[in-house]
């Protein structure tokens, strides 16, 4: 397995003393079971720079750390993978940067990363590659290690050609990927817009979810299955592009709930907030793709209408600190600050606060307690991936009430879909989602979750990761050696010639849709 983060956080005390914790964050929650019942290691940037480790066995998972100078923190880490790849990756909800020399040190690390497996990896193994921060990995591993078996997942979105496009590497990060045998994506929409890059940049076919990616050949490619050799065609190797979306480990959540301390905590939870009718809850990374703004706005507007009283009802917002040396992130908490003083200064009491704001990052034990006092869940995200906070709620939720009110805009969408879906940026729609949630009768709110309860329920994080490999080892299976081409389904000269003016690969790109 390879990830920016390691599944485990070196962290160095203010005396000097260092220690190991558990790193926070979805991918880790998501990928820690499947690494320890399929043994593996796990190669990754222990989360402190300059700081070169050896590796180690934690609790049955071999570590590889691989060490990031300061200056690659700054340009691969914060600046590439954060503030170029990440807003333009989340429809440039924000502006993204792009500096040349971050770039260079993309590459650097990426290289580091893809050394380091194939140091590692046996013969003939299977690596999995995670996310944005290392697309690159696929390719400059397959050209050490061509035995390799390569799946590569994106936890996040992936954008639509037309913002894609302003990448000024966009045709190498590609190619990159396609060094995968398998690209999953979130949603079968991420994975179209990848599909849909392939063509407009390289003109590949594909066929469905496959594409075919030309392979170079260094003699005559004989046809499996046949003693003929063709010089004519070019090899392709099939790549798979296909949307697994991600889950949680579903039984341990509910597991928690039924917890009798956690049960208690939780019930600790409501009377420390002074008993209110309702408790809404948000859970997020303090990060702008997550709506947190439109979320407070249209609390904030609902206690101004008169629509919820602060007697009545109490938002909890958890907002956990992130990326906080990159000037977006440090805009942002400003902005979220000052919004919830705000709100808390004109509607508080002295016994009831609007929002009880924490910026802090919690364990899962709390995290549940948290879930479990609270009778709505909101989640506004103006895009994410997927938000395994939506389904940690309803894995949690084993009494079957509780509304979760969901972003359209979040993956989690495309599989829950009795949550109260949302608009984020529709402010008004989203204060009427918020009033139905506080309102709605205990009945429907089970009708409701119980249909979310079962999908979380059968599509967990075990079977995500199962999905995912057996789709690796399918593909595989049929491309121990490289295949001839299909005959192309567009003949370039004849789109050329109906599309004079657009370049040959636009052109190529339109004809196949
Ligand atoms: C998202 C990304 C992960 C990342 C996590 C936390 O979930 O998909 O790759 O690890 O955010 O962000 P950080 O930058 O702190 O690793």
């Amino acid at each position: 397995m390879l990830s920016n983060r390691l599944p485990v956080d070196r962290v160095i005390a203010d005396d000097g003393t260092a220690s190991w914790t558990h790193s926070p964050g979805g991918l880790v929650t998501a990928l820690e079971p499947i690494m320890r019942s399929n043994g593996g290691a796990w190669i990754g940037w222990p989360g402190v720079a300059d700081h070169p480790l050896e590796p180690f066995d934690s609790d049955g998972i071999w570590i590889i750390p691989v060490d990031l100078t300061a200056r690659e923190l700054e340009y691969y880490y914060e600046g590439f993978s954060n503030d170029t790849l990440w807003p333009l990756y989340h429809d440039v909800i924000a502006q993204p940067t792009y500096h040349r020399d971050w770039w260079d040190s993309y590459v650097e690390v990426n290289q580091r990363f893809a050394d380091a497996a194939a140091a590692t990896a046996a013969e003939g193994a299977t690596v999995w590659v995670q996310d944005y921060q290392l697309q690159l990995v696929p390719k400059m591993l397959r050209e050490q290690r061509p035995d390799l078996t390569i799946g590569f997942f994106n936890h996040i979105p992936f954008p639509p050609y037309g913002i894609f496009a302003q990448l000024p590497w966009r045709t190498q990060i590609v190619e990159g990927l396609l060094g995968a045998d398998v690209i999953g994506f979130q949603r079968a929409a991420d994975a179209g817009n990848f599909t849909r890059a392939v063509r407009r940049l390289f003109g590949y076919i594909t066929r469905g979810a496959v594409v075919d990616v030309p392979v170079e050949q260094a003699g005559p490619l004989r046809v499996p299955g046949t003693k003929r050799a063709r010089n004519s065609l070019p090899a392709t190797r099939p790549v798979l592009a296909k949307h697994f979306p991600i889950s949680i480990d579903s039984r341990s959540y509910e597991e928690l709930a039924r917890d009798p301390e956690i049960l208690e905590r939780a019930q600790q939870i409501r009377r420390d907030l002074g008993n209110p009718k309702v408790v809404m809850l948000g859970v997020d990374r303090l990060d702008y793709t997550k709506g947190i703004g439109h979320r407070l706005k249209a609390f904030g507007e609902l206690l101004a209408d008169g629509r919820l009283r602060v007697e009545d009802v109490t938002l909890v917002q958890v907002a956990s600190p992130s990326r906080e040396r990159v000037e977006t992130y440090r805009h942002l908490r400003d902005e979220i600050e000052l919004t919830v003083g705000r709100i808390n200064g004109d509607f508080g009491s002295i016994s009831h606060s609007a929002i009880n704001y924490l910026h802090h990052g919690y364990p899962r034990e709390e995290m549940v307690a948290l879930c479990l006092a609270a009778d709505v869940m909101l989640v506004t995200a103006l895009r994410d991936g997927m938000n395994l906070v939506a389904k940690e709620y309803v894995a949690t939720r084993n009494t079957d009430d509780g509304v979760l009110v969901l972003s359209e805009f979040a993956g989690a969408a495309d599989e829950l879909k009795t949550a109260l879906l949302v608009n984020p940026h529709d402010i008004d729609g989203l204060k009427d989602a918020m009033v139905r949630a506080v309102e709605m009768p205990r009945r429907e709110q089970q009708k409701r979750m119980r249909a979310m309860r079962k999908r979380v329920f059968e599509y967990d994080v075990a079977r995500w990761s199962d999905s995912f490999l057996s789709e690796l080892g399918t593909i595989r299976s049929h491309t121990g050696a490289a295949i001839p081409a299909a005959e192309p389904v567009v003949d370039l000269e004849d789109v050329l010639e109906q599309d004079a003016g657009t370049t040959p690969v636009e052109a190529l790109g339109d004809a196949r849709g």
